[in-house]
């Protein structure tokens, strides 16, 4: 066994899309891990099937990272098991597809809250943790969008800009104690059936630029062992960016306002989801 076997990766919003597709990429490498979604049965279903399929130890937490103190708890919990991370897997993130002044305040918040604070909380906690072992890694999940300034993409589009700036500088900032970041910035994927829909709602290009969730876990892991800076997963996302630096201002505009035009709103259930769970706890 190397050291990565003996060790757990911690993954966030491992339940569905990207973040299971992740979690059984690294399980088929052999690597232990902790898997964080909301509570609901999708996680349990995972760690069950993980277990039994890849005879690998899988801890499972299902908790609303929205909320700072669940963040404390999955630290308190993983200290308390003793738990090696070697391997911290920053994926949860929500995103919608609205005119800024369609949406409630509290999606936004909920999208910063969960996108941004949870990702720069968990870092902070885990930090010292990551420090202790020989070599470590951080990836961070933003997304293609943050190269594009696209209209119904604002609030999480910033977002995900903060993620990219967030890694790129971590990256040099701790290098000094063989901890590699990496950001991660997919195009579209079909990580679930909305976006599915919302990708066949596209044209022809963000049809066929789409990938799924399990092609780019498989990437993100091998490039992330190899140590990359960022990984842009995709022929066509990587196309998209080179066409960014060819072409004229007034084209690229032109271009993205129709592409986003004819893409469906997305339903923001999981948003909604963590809105309640959030209602909830403050209710109890
Ligand atoms: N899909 C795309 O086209 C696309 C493109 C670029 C970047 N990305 C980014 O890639 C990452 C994964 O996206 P995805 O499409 O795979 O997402 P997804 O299918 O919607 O899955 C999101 C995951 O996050 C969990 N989650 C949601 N709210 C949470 C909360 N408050 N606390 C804890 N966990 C929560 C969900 O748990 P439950 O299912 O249990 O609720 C689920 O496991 C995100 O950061 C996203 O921004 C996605």
């Amino acid at each position: 066994m190397n050291s990565i076997n003996k060790s757990y990766t911690l993954i966030t919003g491992a339940s569905e899309g990207l973040g299971k597709a992740l979690a059984i990429e690294c399980a088929s490498r052999g690597m232990n891990l902790i898997l964080v979604a909301l509570p609901g049965i999708e996680l349990h279903q995972l760690s069950s099937y993980i277990r039994r399929e890849y005879k690998v130890l899988v801890y499972e937490f299902g908790l609303n990272l929205t909320i700072e103190e669940s963040r404390h708890f999955l630290w308190e919990k993983v200290m308390e098991n003793n738990l090696p991370v070697t391997m911290l897997i920053n994926n949860a993130g929500i995103g919608n597809t609205y005119d800024f002044d369609e949406c409630d305040f509290e999606i936004y918040q909920c999208q910063i809250q969960l996108n941004v604070m949870a990702t720069v909380h968990i870092t902070h906690l885990f930090l010292p943790e990551l420090k202790k072992h020989p070599r470590s890694f951080i990836l961070n999940v933003s997304s293609l969008c943050v190269f594009f300034y696209l209209p119904k993409k604002q609030v999480y589009g910033a977002t995900k800009s903060f993620i990219y700036f967030f890694s790129k500088s971590l990256r040099k900032e701790l290098k000094k104690y063989k901890i590699s970041v990496t950001v991660l910035c997919p195009g579209g994927m079909n990580s679930n059936p909305s976006f599915y829909l919302l990708h066949r709602s596209g044209s022809w290009i963000t049809q066929a630029a789409a990938m799924d969730p399990e092609d780019v876990a498989g990437i993100a892991i091998k490039d992330l062992i190899r140590g990359k800076e960022r990984i842009i997963p995709g022929k066509w996302n990587r196309f998209f960016l080179w066409l960014d630096t060819m072409l004229p201002g007034w084209l690229k505009t032109k271009i993205t306002d129709r592409q986003m035009k004819r893409l469906t709103k997305l339903k923001t259930d999981q948003l909604l989801k963590g809105i309640i769970l959030n209602d909830n706890k403050e209710a109890a």
